[in-house]
């Protein structure tokens, strides 16, 4: 019999980052995909609100409920044993006052079993982040490309390129550490300020389109296997294509049930 696999916790991931020891994260949105990432050694599984786009087809994250977040979590929950799972609290469920914070996080919390919250904004979330915190309930911060803010910035496009707009982005990493977040990701920012910002900070850092020097990296897991091709991006690399083994199996199960080769003898029941 084999040892079940440690657990990652936050305590070792915190100490990762002293001896150089990369995080590997990747967005997870079901019980099947979480057991398969969870044996190939992925320490994170972001149950991200990406998931309202990605698999429920809109065109922003803004409309992810917590309900559907709660749904998807506990999925991905009761698939992995090793990896820490970490639920993207979705538009509007933290931002309006603390104590909806409190209130939907707990919930979240209580509801799927998972290990913290992920939210956005730097410097003006800095006592949520301080009040969730205190009751119990660890958080990530994320900076550069908000998502939930996709239309105050402007599009999905690279922050932090101006000199202002850089020493903003670090100022809010500093805000969220000092506020007791566990860490921050980073998506789409230059990746000298990555590397800047993650100097600057004793919790590590977790980079989409943030360039090298960050203390870990994040994918969006249908975006790197290339089962989402309809998306591509300069930070994101393919490794796999998985649409087109899908189209290409489907193709060939279609043209054996037209051409009757399918079920053949192999896969009836003689009696
Ligand atoms: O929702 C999400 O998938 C995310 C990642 C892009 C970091 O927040």
């Amino acid at each position: 019999m084999t040892d079940a696999p440690k657990p990652v916790t936050i305590h070792e991931l915190l100490q990762r980052k002293p001896k150089g020891e990369r995080i590997v994260m990747l967005t997870c949105y079901d019980a099947l995909f979480a057991r398969l990432l969870d044996a190939s050694g992925v320490d994170i599984l972001l149950v991200g609100d990406s998931v309202n786009q990605v698999l429920a087809g809109r065109d922003s994250t803004l409309s992810a409920t917590l309900d559907q977040m709660i749904y998807h979590t506990s999925m991905v929950r009761r698939g992995a044993e090793r990896a820490l799972v970490i639920c993207d609290l979705p538009f509007l469920t933290y931002q309006v006052t603390t104590e909806d914070a409190l209130r939907n996080a707990g919930r979240v919390m209580q509801a799927t079993g998972c290990h913290g919250v992920k939210l956005e904004g730097g410097r003006p979330m800095a006592a949520t982040v301080r009040a969730l915190v205190d009751i119990g309930i660890p958080v990530m911060g994320h900076l550069g490309l908000t998502p939930q803010s996709v239309h105050a910035l402007g599009g999905y496009r690279v922050q932090g390129r101006d000199a202002a707009a850089a020493q903003r982005i670090k100022d809010d990493a500093k805000a969220l550490e000092e506020a007791g977040a566990f860490a921050v990701v980073l998506e789409l920012v230059p990746a000298p300020l990555a590397s800047d910002i993650t100097k600057s900070l004793t919790i590590p850092t977790i980079g989409i389109g943030a360039g090298p020097a960050c203390d870990g990296q994040v994918l969006v897991l249908h975006d790197m296997l290339g089962l989402n091709d309809r998306f591509s991006a300069k930070f994101v690399k393919k490794y796999a294509a998985l649409a087109e083994d899908v189209r290409d199996a489907v193709r060939r199960f279609g043209d054996e049930v037209r051409e009757g080769r399918y079920p053949d003898a192999a896969h009836s029941f003689p009696k």
